[in-house]
C-alpha cells in the first residue's frame, strides 16, 4: 500500500446516502498511503447521473484537475442536480510526485426535490370511534397507559403491469413508523423518521424497494406509532404528550418506473384501509402492549382479507415542510445475549451486563394462550436483587406480552426504548433461560472514529463507560438519559461532551442535523433554548446551556471543517451575544441568565453562578469573533474581540480580589478563569488557587456538569499533568472510578448516585447513564494519547501529537479517523526509556513533542529527511516536525 489511497468516501458526510435534498453536495474522502511524505496535491472528480437500471450513465459534471491537498468537504458545482436520481462520483488523486491514482467511486440519490414532488397526502386512523368502554379495574394496565391507543395498520394494494426497472418508497411520519411491500420488511431504520422539532420540518425516508416489487399485484403496509409526536415524553406531567399532535399520520408515496420511461405513483390518500392490530399501546416512555392473540397474518400481502378495516382518514391540513435525510438513521446496531437469567421471588431477572438503550427480543415457549408476560426494565438492582425503578420516575418501561399459545413465541418491541442492563419478567408458567433474551442497541448508526486503550484496566473500563454513555444517548437527539421521564437534547450537557463525542465518533452528521433544533428554538429575542428540540422544557437561556448554541457550531468547525455549518449558524450565534449585551451592558451576565443551572452537580462545594455565567459570557463571544474571522467578516471579529475584552476586564473587577481569588474560591471559578484566558496576566496565580482547591479537598476535585469538561485540560495546560493523571486515577468517592469500582458500565449523572455511606442519591434525579461527566474522553485522547491539532488548524489538518506520560500508565494505544485520515499515538514506558509509535495521515503535518531524550528511530539519532522536516531537544523531550508517514521512536 504505497500509493496514496482515498477510502471512506462519502456525499454529504455519508456514506451511500438515499434521499439527500442539499442542492450542492459535499465530497469526502480519507487518504492512507504507507509512504512518508505522501500527500494529495489534486483532484479530479466526474459525476454521472445513472439511469433506472443503472445501464447508461450520463455525464453531468467533470471538475477538471483541481489542486487540493485532503477530501474535506469538496463541494459539487455542476449544474443543478435533479429529483429522485442517483448519481455515480469517481474520483482521481495526484500525489506529491504528480502520479494519479486509479479512480475509486461511490454514489448518493437525490430525495425530492420540488414541492410538487410531495403528492402523497397524511393519512391516519379513523377519529370517530364507536366502541363500549368498560371503568377501570385492577386488571387494566395503568392509568397512564390506559387510554394510549394501538398502533395502526395502514394499507393499500396496486398493480404493476408493465415490467419496471426501479422503485423507490419515500416515507414518513408523524409518530414513528415501518413500511412493509408485499410481506417483507422496507428497509432497517428504527424509531423512523427519528426526532427533529416537527413544526420546523419531518425527515422523509428513501428506500429502494425495487427488488421487493412484484410484476402482479403488490401490497403496502405501514405500522405506526406514537413515538415523539403524540406519546408520552419529559418530565413535566401537566404536558407529558400531544407535543406536536393528538394522532400519529402516515406519509408515503412509491415510485415505479418502468421499462418503457413512464412512471407512476402509489400514495397514501385514497384507498387506503386501516385497522388496529397486535400493538395494543407503544410509547417512548411507558413500553408497549403486545397481544400475540391479534396478530393480523399477512396484511402486508396482496389478497389480505382486509374487509373488516376501515378507510384511512385524509388529513386535509397542510402537508409541511418534509426534508430529505441529513445524518444515519436509527438501527439496531449491536445485540447482546443476557449473561444471567436467575430466578427472583414469582419472576426471573435477566441481566444483560451492561447498561443499554434499546429493547430485548424475548423467546417464550409453550405458553398458554393468554398468558400475560410482563417485563421491566432498570439499569441497577437493590441490594435484594430486585429491579431499581425508582429513577425512572414517571417511565412506566413496561412492556406486556400475551401469548397465543403458538408454541415458540418471539416478540421484540417495535416503538418504544429503555435505557436498562437488567430486565425482569414475570407471569410465565414456564421456565426462562439467559439463551431466550437478547438485549438489542438501537442509536444513530454513526461510525465509530477513535479507539483508546491503555495498560490500566480501571481508565479501560471509564473509556468504555464513556462510550456506552454515547452509545446510549445518540439517539434521535444527543439526550440526557435514555432511561426516565426525560431524555431530552439538554444543551449544556452536550456542549462540554462534544469534544470526546468526536473523537469517538464520526458525529458531523448528526449534529448538523440537530443544530438546526438549536437555532430554530432560538427566541426572537435571541435566547438559545435548554433543551433542543424545544418541547417540555420551554425554558432558555442558562448560561453554558444556552451557549451550546455558539460552542457546538464552533467546534464542529475546528473538528471537522465544516464551514458551511458555521456560515449557517453565525446568524445565530451573533443574535445571542447581542442578546446577553443587550441585557448586560455592564458585561456581567446577571440579567436573562433562565434557570441559571450553575455547576450543576458539584459536590462539596458552590460555584458563584454570576462568576460562571459571565466566564461564558466572555468566552462565547470571543469564539463568535474566532467564527467572525473564519468566515471573513473582518468589522465583526473586532466588534465581538472588543466586548469579549470588556467582559473580561468586568469579569476581574466584579470577581477577582487582591490576592487573584476568584468569588467562591472553587476549582470551578479557577477551571473557567485559566481555560477562558480571563486575566492572562494571573495565570499563575489562578493556577496557584486552583491547585489549593484541589489539595483542600484531600486531592479530589468538586467540578460538576460545567467544571469537570475542564479540570484535567487545564491541570495540563499549566503544566500539572500528574496532578490530572492523580484525579483520573482515584477511585475514592468522588471521582471518575468510584462508579467504575461500584461495577458501573456506564457513566453517572451524579457522583453519588450511589455510595456505599448513602446508598441511592435522590430518586428524583438518579440517572445512571449521562454522559456529562465523561466528558474527560477528550482530554483522554488530546492529552493522555496526544492527539490534538495546532490552534487554528481545522480538521485535524495540521497535528500536535504530544502525549503527557505520568505515573499510573505504563502504555497508550489510540487511533483517530481525522476528516483528512487516521492518526495514531501510541507510546510505552519500557525499562528504560520509552518507546511511541505514530501515525500521521497524507494532507497533515505534525508536530510532535515526545517526552524522554536522545530520540532514536531504527537505531539511529532521529534526523531531518525521510519525512521528518525538523528535530530539536527541549527541557525532557524532542521535539519533530514530521510530513505522513508512520514512524516509530526510542527515546531515553
Ligand atoms: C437533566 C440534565 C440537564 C439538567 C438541567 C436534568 O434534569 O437530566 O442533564 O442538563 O436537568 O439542569
Amino acid at each position: 500500500m504505497d500509493n496514496l489511497i482515498a477510502y471512506d468516501l462519502r456525499a454529504e458526510h455519508l456514506h451511500e446516502p438515499m434521499g439527500i435534498d442539499v442542492e450542492r453536495p459535499r465530497f469526502g474522502w480519507r487518504l492512507r498511503s504507507d509512504r512518508r511524505g505522501a500527500r494529495q496535491t489534486g483532484h479530479h472528480i466526474v459525476v454521472e447521473q445513472l439511469s433506472a437500471g443503472n445501464a447508461e450513465a450520463l455525464e453531468v459534471w467533470d471538475s477538471d484537475w483541481t489542486a487540493s491537498s485532503d477530501g474535506v468537504d469538496v463541494e459539487y458545482l455542476g449544474p443543478p442536480l435533479e429529483t429522485g436520481k442517483r448519481y455515480r462520483w469517481q474520483l482521481r488523486l495526484r500525489d506529491e510526485a504528480g502520479v494519479e491514482t486509479d479512480a475509486v467511486d461511490s454514489w448518493f440519490e437525490m430525495g425530492l426535490l420540488r414541492p410538487d414532488d410531495r403528492r402523497a397526502r397524511w393519512i391516519h386512523r379513523v377519529t370517530r370511534v364507536d366502541g363500549a368502554t368498560d371503568p377501570p379495574s385492577d386488571a387494566t394496565p395503568s392509568l397512564a397507559t390506559r387510554r394510549l391507543p394501538p398502533a395502526d395498520h395502514l394499507r393499500t394494494e396496486f398493480q404493476v403491469r408493465r415490467p419496471f426497472v426501479r422503485a423507490r418508497l419515500y416515507a414518513t411520519a408523524r409518530g414513528v413508523y415501518v413500511a412493509w411491500l408485499n410481506g417483507a420488511r422496507v428497509g432497517d431504520h428504527e424509531l423512523a423518521p427519528g426526532w427533529t422539532d416537527y413544526r420546523d420540518r419531518i425527515v422523509y425516508q428513501t428506500f429502494d424497494v425495487t427488488d421487493l416489487l412484484n410484476r402482479g399485484a403488490n401490497a403496502l403496509g405501514i405500522m405506526l406509532g406514537e413515538g415523539w409526536w403524540s406519546g408520552f415524553y419529559g418530565s413535566d406531567r401537566r404536558r407529558q404528550g400531544f407535543h406536536y399532535g393528538e394522532l400519529p399520520e402516515a406519509w408515503a408515496q412509491l415510485r415505479i418506473d418502468y421499462a418503457d420511461g413512464s412512471s407512476e405513483l402509489v400514495v397514501t390518500g385514497e384507498g387506503w384501509t386501516v385497522s388496529g392490530g397486535p400493538i395494543l399501546y407503544s410509547d417512548l416512555l411507558m413500553g408497549e402492549s403486545y397481544d400475540a392473540r391479534r396478530e393480523l397474518g399477512a396484511w402486508t400481502e396482496p389478497g389480505f382479507d382486509a374487509a373488516a378495516w376501515q378507510p384511512a382518514e385524509i388529513d386535509d391540513g397542510p402537508l409541511g415542510r418534509l426534508v430529505g435525510i441529513r445524518d444515519e438513521p436509527i438501527r439496531a446496531v449491536e445485540r447482546l445475549p443476557a449473561v444471567a437469567c436467575t430466578r427472583h421471588g414469582d419472576g426471573w431477572i435477566l441481566d444483560f451486563g451492561q447498561n443499554i438503550s434499546g429493547r430485548v427480543r424475548f423467546t417464550f415457549r409453550d405458553e398458554s394462550s393468554g398468558t400475560i408476560v410482563r417485563m421491566r426494565y432498570a439499569e441497577v438492582l437493590q441490594s435484594d436483587g430486585s429491579l431499581y425503578t425508582e429513577n425512572l420516575r414517571t417511565a412506566e418501561a413496561t412492556d406486556t406480552f400475551v401469548s397465543a399459545g403458538a408454541g415458540v413465541e418471539s416478540y421484540e418491541p417495535s416503538f418504544t426504548s429503555h435505557g436498562f442492563r437488567y430486565a425482569e419478567v414475570t407471569g410465565l408458567a414456564g421456565r426462562l433461560e439467559a439463551g431466550d433474551a437478547e438485549a438489542v442497541v438501537l442509536r444513530n448508526d454513526i461510525c465509530w472514529s477513535g479507539s483508546f486503550e491503555t495498560s490500566n484496566p480501571d481508565v479501560n473500563q471509564l473509556e468504555r463507560n464513556i462510550r456506552w454513555g454515547q452509545r446510549d444517548n445518540f439517539v434521535a437527539v444527543p439526550t440526557d438519559c435514555p432511561q426516565r421521564d426525560e431524555r431530552l437534547g439538554w444543551t449544556a450537557d452536550v456542549q462540554v461532551f462534544f469534544a470526546t463525542a468526536a473523537y469517538n465518533a464520526d458525529v458531523q452528521a448528526f449534529f448538523d442535523r440537530w443544530l438546526r433544533d438549536v437555532r430554530f428554538g432560538q427566541t426572537e429575542e435571541g435566547s438559545f433554548p435548554d433543551v433542543a428540540p424545544k418541547i417540555t422544557i420551554l425554558t432558555e437561556g442558562a448560561p453554558a446551556w444556552g451557549d451550546g448554541g455558539v460552542v457546538i457550531p464552533w467546534k464542529q468547525y475546528q473538528f471537522f471543517g465544516d464551514r458551511r455549518l458555521l456560515e449557517e449558524s453565525y446568524a445565530s450565534m451573533v443574535r445571542w451575544i447581542d442578546f446577553l449585551e443587550l441585557n448586560n451592558p455592564d458585561g456581567i451576565w446577571r440579567r436573562r441568565a433562565g434557570k441559571n443551572y450553575g455547576d450543576w452537580l458539584q459536590v462539596d462545594a458552590t460555584t458563584d453562578r454570576h462568576v460562571l455565567a459571565t466566564a461564558y459570557f466572555a468566552y462565547s463571544t470571543e469564539l463568535v469573533a474566532a467564527a467572525a474571522t473564519a468566515l471573513r467578516r473582518d468589522d465583526d471579529a473586532a466588534r465581538y474581540r472588543a466586548l469579549a475584552g470588556r467582559i473580561r476586564a468586568a469579569f476581574r473587577r466584579e470577581f477577582v480580589d487582591d490576592n487573584a481569588m476568584v468569588k467562591g474560591d472553587t476549582q470551578t471559578s479557577y477551571l473557567l478563569a485559566l481555560a477562558f484566558k480571563l486575566a492572562p496576566d494571573l495565570h499563575d496565580q489562578f493556577a496557584g488557587h486552583l491547585v489549593r482547591t484541589i489539595e483542600e479537598h484531600g486531592g479530589s476535585l468538586t467540578t460538576g456538569f460545567i467544571g469537570v469538561s475542564l479540570l484535567c485540560p487545564v491541570l495540563t495546560s499549566i503544566g500539572r499533568a500528574d496532578l490530572a493523571y492523580r484525579l483520573l486515577l482515584r477511585d475514592g468517592y468522588p471521582s471518575w472510578l468510584y462508579s467504575v469500582r461500584q461495577g458501573a458500565t456506564t457513566i453517572w449523572e451524579r457522583w453519588d448516585g450511589w455510595t456505599k455511606e448513602h446508598g441511592f442519591q435522590s430518586a428524583k434525579m438518579n440517572s445512571f447513564n449521562h454522559y456529562a461527566l465523561g466528558s474527560v474522553g477528550e482530554w483522554l485522547y488530546r492529552s493522555v494519547a496526544g492527539i490534538d491539532q495546532a490552534a487554528d488548524s481545522t480538521a485535524f489538518r495540521r497535528l500536535e501529537i504530544a502525549p503527557h506520560i505520568e505515573t499510573g500508565i505504563t502504555w497508550v494505544t489510540a487511533d483517530y479517523d481525522t476528516p483528512v485520515g487516521r492518526v495514531r499515538s501510541a507510546w510505552r514506558r519500557e525499562k528504560d526509556g520509552y518507546l511511541y509509535e505514530i501515525a500521521v495521515p497524507p494532507g497533515s503535518r505534525a508536530r510532535l513533542r515526545l517526552p524522554g531524550k536522545g530520540l532514536r528511530e531504527d537505531g539511529a539519532p532521529a534526523a531531518q529527511g525521510a519525512g521528518i522536516e525538523d528535530v530539536r531537544e527541549y527541557d525532557g523531550g524532542t521535539e519533530l516536525v514530521v510530513q505522513s508517514g508512520n514512524y516509530v521512536f526510542t527515546a531515553e
